[in-house]
């Protein structure tokens, strides 16, 4: 109880800092704009390198020639959206990635010129070997679970995941509607992206709600692993879940219009009718 109220305190905390400095953000585009480098490195380094091939998505050395500056930032702020409307190129590099998507990133205009920018002066880096990933353990995925929910504590104090996401699993109640809902993320992002999230988060409220206190690799492998189950159970329980939560809510549904109905009709059944009809009856005879 005490850890899911310091969550909550800690959360809105984050939230305030968010919306104040997002309301900032907006008459500093062109100081951000000018912070190309720093963009790149919070927000698309844990999945690109520049020069150091691929990591969980494409080597963006270059990408400035492949594809035009109108092009990377409509792709970097919807690329879902593009490949759905079927543009060649974003529908091509999306199935070369093996339907892996990039999340969509609330950055500016500006900002992702200062990114492009800085991709075209950047000095390479150093070539990188994308992770080999194990199928994880029971006892991984137990542990991930735990502390997706917070019945396990993170080791440096971290908020726990429910406090903003929810995932549909049979022993996850409920959970935080400020962010999304990650039962399908494993399917959308695929392991390495979900780990790569995990490891450093590329979005600036989950971000700061980690930044003294990042997770610690054997919490990313849990915590990759539960919901990576998660999204397998989902895909396999779809339909008799749906029908649960359907009797669920008729459930529940009857009762309450039941309870409305009572208290409706309570009022009228007090003074009984049938009294006062008997009464005009002797009276009128
Ligand atoms: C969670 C991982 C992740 C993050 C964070 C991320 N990307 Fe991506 N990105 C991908 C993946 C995966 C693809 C390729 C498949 C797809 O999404 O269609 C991609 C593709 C791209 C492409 C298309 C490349 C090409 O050759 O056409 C560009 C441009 C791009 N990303 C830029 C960015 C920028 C800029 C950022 C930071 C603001 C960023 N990405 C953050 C995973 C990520
Ligand atoms: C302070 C709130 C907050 C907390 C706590 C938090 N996140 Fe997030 N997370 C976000 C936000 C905001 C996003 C950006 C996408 C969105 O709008 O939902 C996000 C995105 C993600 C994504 C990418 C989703 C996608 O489909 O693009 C994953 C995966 C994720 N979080 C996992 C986790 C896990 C696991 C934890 C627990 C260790 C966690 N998050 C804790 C706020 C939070």
């Amino acid at each position: 109880m005490r850890q899911s109220c310091s969550d909550v305190i800690l959360v809105t905390a984050v939230f305030v800092l968010g919306s104040v400095s997002g309301l900032a953000a907006q008459d500093q585009t062109e100081r951000v704009a000018g912070s190309g480098q720093e963009l790149f490195q919070t927000r698309c380094a844990v999945c690109h390198t520049i020069g150091g091939g691929r990591l969980v998505g494409p080597d963006l050395e270059g990408v400035d020639e492949r594809r035009s500056e109108e092009w990377i930032i409509a792709f970097v702020q919807h690329s879902q959206q593009m490949v759905a409307a079927g543009d060649p190129d974003a529908v091509a590099i999306f199935e070369q990635y093996s339907q892996i998507m990039m999340p969509d990133q609330a950055l500016y205009d500006e900002e992702i010129r200062g990114i492009i920018e800085y991709i075209r002066t950047a000095e390479p880096t150093a070539p990188v070997q994308p992770v080999a990933l194990g199928e994880p353990t029971e006892e991984q995925i137990l542990l991930g679970q735990q502390l997706f929910q917070g019945r396990a504590r993170f080791a440096n104090g971290g908020p726990t995941c429910n406090s903003c996401h929810e995932v549909t699993h049979e022993a996850v109640l409920g959970g935080g509607l400020l962010a999304r809902d990650l039962t399908a993320v494993h399917s959308r992002l695929g392991a390495p992206g979900v780990k790569a999230i995990l490891g450093s988060p590329p979005f600036p409220l989950m971000q700061r709600a980690y930044q003294d206190k990042p997770l610690t690799d054997e919490e990313v492998i849990a915590l990759a692993g539960f919901l990576q189950q998660a999204d397998a159970e989902q895909a396999l329980h779809q339909p008799r879940d749906y029908g649960r939560n359907l009797l669920f809510a008729g459930v529940v549904g009857t009762v309450i219009l039941l309870g409305l109905y009572a208290s409706f009709w309570s009022g009228r059944l007090k003074g009984s009718v049938n009294q006062s009809i008997y009464d005009r009856q002797v009276k009128s005879t």
